[in-house]
């Protein structure tokens, strides 16, 4: 059977991912690959359309990112976004302008040859759309189907060979029909069935890793979180107790969560679960560091050490589990982004690192992993439990990491966490947590002067990560949290409330 792919050919835009989600969203397998995959690659994959995405280059630099033209005479539909259908009009002899402004606007749409991408659309409707190329004139066989306020050329077609082009990102929120333009080009275009599934996906990667991993053994670092939660279970019911999970408690976890963790994993799933008992190590090691990056690399490579250690006392493992989700990627800069963070199961990770990685959800966003867990029928608590960086307690304790500190943020932390599910808010919140940063201010309590540290509170909504915006906590809520972690916690006088989205800032603060 030919199974239905779309593949996405990601010339470097912020969007390029969140195309493959849509897609995937309507049903249809999709995948997004570097502009640059060999036309072999593409040609074994088989795919049912292509998507060319946008970036952030201009099509005439000299530094302007192709892919292998042979694509264009594949004779499978192509949809180019932005940069892509510069690279299309390109290759097929249209004429293009190039500005130096690169800049992002809401722009209305108007339709002129309502085609089948447009079809069943109102004649006019607002797009997110980048100025930076435009079109003069379109290749032979192709026509203009719509302008815009900002570009006369806004969406082009050459019917025949079902090659269409857009200059605005129908991925994004902002462009009104969005999704129902991506409909059109996988129905009505591509005549695609639509009939894929997550749990199709479940099915898929089962498959992949029994045919990878064969007889041999594979090892899972087990933190509780959801994505390396998700991922054990997946393997897990791949192959079964071929799968060893080691669970290393390396002092930076949140209250409570080492015992979460092992009743979950060990006693009611009855995977084998290793525990190992790390805490001095990484104390020992993060004692005199202040650079975050620096103490993202350390934790990520005492990580690997003992895991390594872990896996020598358990003969050949030749597998690692991984619980990497599309954002630790792209925020770790792929080949066309540069680095925001390196996110310590990514970038942190040794070069001599002994183990081939196994990681059943890269392709995922975190709401896409939870269904799968979901689906994999782990318990409430874990699937909705809000993402936990790696590098865990060690990236909100900020600079130096002390055992002291680390004991006032976990009673901070859990206050906070504890206020939120009791405002019935932990579903709608994408993270709530305690940051502790390092410095101390004068207070008073029981008529002394105080001279202590002050507990920064970060809660944030969010889709995906990618972008946040600060939670609109109600007043009381804080009050009561600010209270009690005063009132409970020793070493905390004083406590403040991140207003910051992302971007500018993170979600997290190192
Ligand atoms: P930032 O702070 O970059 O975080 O806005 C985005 C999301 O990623 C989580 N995060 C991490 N996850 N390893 C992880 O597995 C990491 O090193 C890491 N750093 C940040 C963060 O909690 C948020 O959900």
């Amino acid at each position: 059977m030919n199974k239905e792919l779309v593949l996405v050919l990601d010339f470097g835009g912020q969007n390029n991912q969140l195309i493959a989600r849509r897609v995937r969203e309507l049903s249809v397998y999709s995948e997004v690959v570097p502009y640059d995959i060999k036309y072999e690659e593409i040609i074994a994959k088989n795919p049912s359309a292509l998507i060319l995405t946008g970036g952030p280059l201009n099509i005439m630099a000299e530094d302007a990112i192709k892919c292998d033209p042979r694509i264009f005479e594949m004779e499978i539909p192509i949809l180019g976004i932005c940069y892509g259908m510069q690279l299309l009009t390109e290759y097929f002899g249209g004429e293009i302008n190039t500005s130096i402004a690169n800049e992002y606007d809401i722009s209305d749409l108007n339709i002129l040859v309502k085609d089948k991408l447009l079809d069943g659309l109102e004649n006019e409707f607002s797009v997110w759309i980048n100025q930076s190329d435009s079109i003069i004139s379109v290749p032979e066989g192709f026509i203009v189907t719509a302008s815009s306020s900002s570009s006369k050329i806004a969406a082009i077609n050459d019917s025949k060979r079902k090659i269409y082009g857009v200059q605005f990102h129908p991925e994004v929120k902002h462009t009104n029909n969005g999704t129902q333009i991506l409909k059109n080009f996988l129905f009505k275009i591509c005549n695609l069935k639509g009939d894929w599934n997550l749990a199709d996906f479940i099915d898929e990667v089962v498959d992949d890793v029994r045919k990878k991993v064969g007889n041999k053994k594979v090892l899972c670092g087990l933190s509780g979180g959801v994505d390396s939660s998700v991922a054990a279970a997946l393997v897990h019911k791949a192959i079964g107790d071929q799968l060893i999970c080691v669970f290393v408690n390396n002092g930076l976890m949140r209250k409570g969560e080492i015992d979460d963790v092992v009743v979950t994993f060990k006693d009611k799933k009855e995977m084998n679960l290793v525990y190992a008992d790390a805490e001095e190590r990484f104390l020992s090691r993060l004692k005199g560091v202040n650079d975050p990056e620096t103490k993202r690399k350390i934790i990520g490579e005492v990580f690997i050490r003992v895991f390594e250690e872990e896996a020598s006392k358990l003969g050949q493992i030749d597998y690692l589990v991984q619980g990497t989700v599309y954002s630790d990627i792209i925020e770790s800069g792929t080949k066309t982004n540069q680095t925001i963070k390196s996110h310590h199961n990514v970038g942190g990770l040794p070069d001599d690192m002994q183990f081939d990685l196994i990681e059943p959800l890269r392709l995922l966003f975190k709401d896409e992993v939870r269904v799968i867990g979901e689906k994999l029928g782990l318990p409430e608590e874990i699937v909705w439990r809000q993402p936990f960086p790696g590098p865990g307690l060690g990236v909100r304790v900020l600079e130096e990491v002390t055992k002291e500190k680390l004991e006032i943020l976990k009673e901070a932390d859990a206050i906070v966490r504890e206020e939120i599910k009791n405002a019935g808010l932990n579903k709608d919140i994408w993270q709530a947590f305690a940051v502790l940063p390092p410095v101390r201010s004068v207070g008073v309590k029981d008529s002394a002067r105080t001279y202590a540290y002050p507990i920064i509170i970060r809660a944030v909504t969010s889709e995906d990560a990618m972008t946040a915006k600060w939670a609109r906590l109600p007043y009381e809520l804080l009050d009561t949290m600010a209270r009690r972690i005063v009132n409970e916690v020793d070493g905390i006088n004083r406590v403040a409330y991140d207003i910051t989205s992302k971007p500018p800032g993170t979600i997290e603060w190192e």
